[in-house]
């Protein structure tokens, strides 16, 4: 069974730096492992998520959406940085998911804002949230600010270099490399 990547950019925005961070992150990891990814953003959920108290309020794209991040082998989390943290829409997404239905999930995490003064935002805000549904955030998170980016594409060497690093981390997640990494020890 092929190996499934789902990204999910936090943000409406079109065209988005946020999107094309997990863009880049979710077709190197293709590349690199022959896996199949899917990469949405808030306009894919839809506006049902905005007047959704439960799951069950949804409208069936968001619902698919949903599913897929839950039955997803792997997923890349990429959020703007709103006020210092992730934006309230996004949360409210992750608020409709169920404690066990990312326990252990590998997760990637990335996010993007204007500047550097909220990089540690992946670290305080993002991270203890994945911790709290006891998903495995890998250990690399990827921060990019504006100057990452060239008409909405990742330009910079330095953010290639941690998108590359942080898609390292995954192989111990994907069947086939983490074989070869036992044969190879
Ligand atoms: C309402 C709002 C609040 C923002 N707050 C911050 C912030 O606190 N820190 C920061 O670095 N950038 C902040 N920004 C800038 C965005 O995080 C940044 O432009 C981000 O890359 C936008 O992502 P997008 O292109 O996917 O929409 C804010 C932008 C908006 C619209």
């Amino acid at each position: 069974m092929t190996f499934k990547l789902v990204g999910i950019a936090g943000s409406f925005s079109r065209p988005s730096k946020t999107h094309a961070l997990v863009r880049a992150v979710a077709d190197l990891a293709a590349s690199e492992y022959g896996l199949a990814s899917a990469v949405y953003d808030l306009h894919d959920v839809g506006r049902s998520l905005g007047t959704a108290q439960w799951r069950k309020d949804l409208d069936a794209q968001a619902l698919r959406i949903i599913d897929e991040i839950v039955a997803a082998d792997a997923v890349v989390i990429g959020s703007p940085t709103y006020k210092g943290s992730y934006p309230g829409l996004f949360k409210h997404l992750i608020d409709l998911i169920d404690p066990h239905e990312l326990r252990a999930k590998p997760i990637l995490i990335t996010a993007t804002g204007g500047g550097d003064r909220h990089a540690l935002m992946v670290e305080h805000q993002l991270r203890p949230l994945f911790g709290f549904f006891m998903a495995h955030t890998l250990p690399t998170a990827v921060y990019a600010s504006d100057r990452d980016f060239t008409d909405y594409r990742v330009s910079s060497e330095p953010l290639s270099q941690r998108i590359a690093a942080a898609v390292g981390e995954l192989a111990t997640f994907v069947p086939s490399r983490r074989h070869a990494l036992a044969a190879a020890e």
